[in-house]
């Protein structure tokens, strides 16, 4: 099969690799019928995550169909249409029991294109299928759902539900990526009182303008602090929601926020922010990190089922799975290419040769 596999940093291609085969008797084979390429791609591709090792296959995020299961798989048959989550449940440790699924010990977590190989493949091993991959109903396109497997539990959990928003809030989120944008639409399931969104792309803050930012600020002048203060008669964001992953923008999330106010970070760091505890310590405010879960995916599925939400304003690209590369060079160069997220699609399963449809171990 081909696949895009990560050869150190800087280096990547798609070639033909070994198909995989069940491991584990919990594991499931799927074909990839969808996938998409993450920021977090272009950081292990910058070099910036040492435990992704030459020779992964990358992505996690997808939407395929099950072609294989283990003899330990028992909720899940072969031609299921399913999500592959960003995140892997074991789903018996204690971390999993608790739903904290990113924070498993048992062999999940995020270990999918970057522990072992991920989605961005016609086929995929994906371990704990059981507890990891989620039934798609149908009547729903590829690209409704595909952005469940990362942007939109993580903007949700680690932003909107880790910063507790609530109705008639005033939302300040920073960074209008894939994560800020989805952090816009989820705010809105809580009807906050205004969303604004800073960024120092204008034609990201436009996406946040179009997905229900009321407010929004290009920040290369400085200008957020000011403009958060005027709208809240000087008080402050009641949420700060970090979605850049730099320590400037973390500090200006503990800037914006009110007292008694919640900092959400979900950027992810490479390094240190300073923290003003000198100013912060009186002000009552909560800080939360974090990965996500995924625990909020069912429910975001529901959402999009019924019609509550729409994931697939994401979508602004589009590539046949084959052309996985020319994606990547579309989605790293946003800036120009104006690129959300690139569609990666598989062709249809009638012009494949069929693979083999075995039940392996079963009896
Ligand atoms: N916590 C988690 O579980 C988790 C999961 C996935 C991604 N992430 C992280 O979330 C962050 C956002 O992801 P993304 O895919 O949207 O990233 P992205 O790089 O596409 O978007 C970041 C946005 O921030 C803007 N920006 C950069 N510097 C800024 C500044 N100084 N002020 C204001 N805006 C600025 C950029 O213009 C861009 O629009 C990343 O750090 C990513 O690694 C976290
Ligand atoms: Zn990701
Ligand atoms: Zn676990």
């Amino acid at each position: 099969m081909r696949a895009l596999v990560y050869h150190g940093p800087g280096e990547r291609a798609w070639e033909t690799v070994a198909e995989p085969t069940i491991e584990a008797p919990t594991d499931a084979i799927v074909r990839i019928d969808a996938s998409t390429i993450c920021g977090t791609d272009l950081h292990i591709l910058k070099g910036d995550v040492p435990e992704v090792k030459p020779g992964t296959i990358l992505g996690h995020e997808a939407v395929g169909s099950v072609v294989e299961i283990g003899s330990g798989v028992t909720t899940l048959v072969v031609g299921d249409r399913v999500l592959v989550s960003c995140i892997t449940s074991c789903g018996r440790c204690p971390f999993c029991r608790e739903g904290r699924y990113g924070l498993c010990t048992g062999g999940g977590g995020w270990i999918l294109g970057h522990l072992t190989d991920g989605l961005q493949a016609e086929y995929a091993r994906v371990p704990f299928a059981d507890t990891s991959m989620y039934k798609l109903p149908g009547g729903l396109a590829d690209e409704q759902v595909l952005f469940l497997a990362d942007i939109l539990p993580t903007a949700y959990e680690v932003g909107i539900l880790a910063g507790r928003v609530e109705p008639g809030d005033t939302v300040a989120i920073v960074g209008a990526g894939p994560i800020g944008l989805a952090a816009v639409l989820t705010a809105r399931l809580f009807t906050p009182a205004h969303i604004v969104a800073i960024d120092l792309d204008d034609a990201r803050l436009e996406r946040a303008r179009e997905l229900g930012a009321d407010l929004t600020i290009n920040n290369g002048s400085g200008i957020a602090v000011a403009a958060v203060m005027q709208l809240t008669d000087g008080l402050g964001a009641d949420v700060a929601i970090e979605a850049v992953g730099v320590p400037q923008t973390f500090e200006l999330c503990t800037e914006l926020v009110r007292p008694g106010g919640r900092v959400a970070n979900v950027g992810v760091h490479g390094h240190p922010a300073t923290l003003h505890l000198e100013k912060l310590w009186i002000r009552d405010i909560t800080i939360t990190t974090g990965l996500v879960d995924t625990i909020t995916t069912p429910r975001l599925l529901k959402l999009i089922e019924e019609g509550r939400l729409d994931a697939s304003v994401f979508a602004t690209h589009r590539y046949p799975l084959a052309e996985t590369m020319a994606a990547y060079d579309t989605f790293a160069d946003a800036a120009s290419s104006h690129a959300l997220k690139v569609v990666l699609t598989a062709e249809p399963v009638e012009a494949e040769s069929p693979r083999k449809e075995s039940v392996v171990g079963a009896v």
